[in-house]
Parts: structure tokens; sequence; C-alpha cells
């Protein structure tokens, strides 16, 4: 097959990826030479793939957040990039703690994306679980890659986590168990749904928090899961908390501070 005809399997920037990374060729190479050939039966499996909405994060093993890139294979949550307002909202709050070296402990860590992140830009003790090993096996990788150390546990939300943390996030299944929506379907199950309209996990969270006298928890949640939470919070008498938006201007997530 030419170039040029590969790209009438898709859209435009996609196929760029994907001979990028077939060709081991840059975009220039790709539009200079439209009419090079090259063996097509590797680009057409991917095609169907694709086809069938299989993630291109997983055919090639990595995924970018927040302007770096990370390691992934299937078995894990594929980044998103609706994850990265949470970022922001950490590093908005934790100027105020950055001088006292905190302990950060997430909740749900998947690929590591978002401890990761926070790593490589403030001095804070890391500590994160998942009760997917696969997801732990993943973090791992990423955390040689990216040169930053975690404190990784096994474990349902903190179970046997026995430091003292000040400051608990968590982007954590949230999504309604009968929300059914093929795009999700190569994902782990247990990474994106749980029940109580996908708000049981956010309030284990929040209760957690609570009982482990934490100074802050940021969590990111569904754009619909604004007033459940707020109800939730208001009868767990919390009253310092604010929801954030993404940069569609959705509500995705919130932050509660504890007077601890
Ligand atoms: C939505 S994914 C987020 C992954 C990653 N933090 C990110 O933002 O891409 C939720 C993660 O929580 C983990 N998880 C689900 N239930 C959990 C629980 N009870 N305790 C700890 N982790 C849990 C899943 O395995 C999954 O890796």
């Amino acid at each position: 097959m030419k170039i040029k005809e590969a790209f009438k399997y898709g859209n435009r920037s996609e196929i760029e990826y994907i001979l990028e990374k077939l060709l081991n060729k840059d975009k220039m190479f790709l539009h200079l030479n439209l009419d090079y050939e090259f063996d097509e039966k590797e680009f057409l499996n991917i095609i169907n793939l694709r086809k069938k909405e299989y993630p291109l994060e997983y055919i090639f093993n990595e995924a970018w957040f927040y302007g770096e890139k990370f390691y992934i294979k299937e078995g894990v949550l594929v980044p998103r990039d609706d994850t990265e307002p949470l970022i922001d909202v950490v590093l908005k709050e934790l100027k105020d703690y950055v001088n006292l070296k905190p302990t950060i402990a997430e909740i749900g860590v998947g690929s590591g994306i978002i401890s990761i992140t926070l790593a490589k830009k403030i001095k804070a003790n890391f500590i994160a679980t998942d009760i997917n090993p696969i997801a732990l096996e993943v973090t791992k990788k990423n955390m040689q890659i990216h040169k930053v150390d975690i404190k990784l546990y096994l474990t349902n939300l903190l179970d046997n986590v026995d430091e003292k943390i000040d400051i608990i996030i968590s982007n954590p299944p949230y999504v309604e168990e009968e929300w059914e929506y093929e795009a999700l379907k190569y994902e782990p199950k247990e990474a994106l749904f749980t029940k109580d309209n996908g708000t049981y996990l956010l309030k284990q969270i929040v209760k957690e928090a609570i009982k482990r006298e934490v100074k802050m928890l940021v969590c990111e949640m569904g754009y619909n899961q604004k007033n459940l939470m707020k109800q939730f919070f208001e009868e767990n008498n919390l009253n310092d908390f604010y929801f954030y938006k993404d940069l569609s201007g959705n509500d995705r997530g919130f932050v509660i501070k504890f007077q601890n």
C-alpha cells in the first residue's frame, strides 16, 4: 500500500500517528513521500481493531497525560484528558502545604498518571493503592520511566495503610453500573463502574478521609454527580468544599478541606 492510500482509512491525525509508529518515520516524511510503498498487513490489522473501537493506546502501549508520555497496557484504564484539571486543582491547593512535605495518598492509582505527574512537580511523600495488580505493575514501570518514588499497596481503598495521611486524591470508578458504552468494553470494569448512581466509591472515599482525619480530599467525579455529592457532604456535616469544572465547563470533581 502507498502512504497516500493509507490516509483513506481514518482521520488524518490518527493515520499519521499509526504510520509514524509502524514505519518509524516522522510526519514530514509521510507527507513528502505519499507514493512510498509499505507492507499493509499490520496496518490493516490495526485499522480493523480501531473499527471495533479498541484503544489506540493499548495497541502502541503508550498514552499522553499532562504533556508526558506514559506506558499503558490492556487491563488498566487508559488515561483521560478529563483528569488533567484534577492536577491543576491539586497543584493550586498544595501551595499552602508544600513546605510541610505532606503525605499524599492516591486511591485507585491505575497507570500512575496522577501521582507520578504530581511527584515530578512537588515535594511530598506519595502512597498509592489499587485493587488491580496489573495497575500496580504498570505504575511501577511508569515510576521507573519518570524516576519517581511512590509506595504502592495492593488493597481496597486505604486498608492496611498505616501511615498518617495529609491529603487523599482519587479518580475512582464513578460510572453507573447500568450504563453501557461500546468504547469502554476493552477497559477493566472495576476501573469504571460502581453502584449507587456511580457514587458508591466516592462516598466510601469521603468516609475514609473523615476517618483518617486528613486535611484535604480531592476527587474527580462524573459531570452529573454534583447534587448527589453535595447532599452527602451536608449529611456528614462537611461545609468547607467546592466543585471544580473541566475545560468544557462540566462539573468534574470536588475539593473538601477538613479542620484537622
Ligand atoms: C478511573 S480509574 C483511575 C486510574 C488512574 N488514577 C487514572 O486517573 O487514570 C480507577 C482505579 O481505581 C481502582 N479501584 C477500583 N476500586 C478500588 C478500590 N476499592 N480500592 C482501590 N482502588 C480501586 C481501579 O482498579 C482503577 O485502577
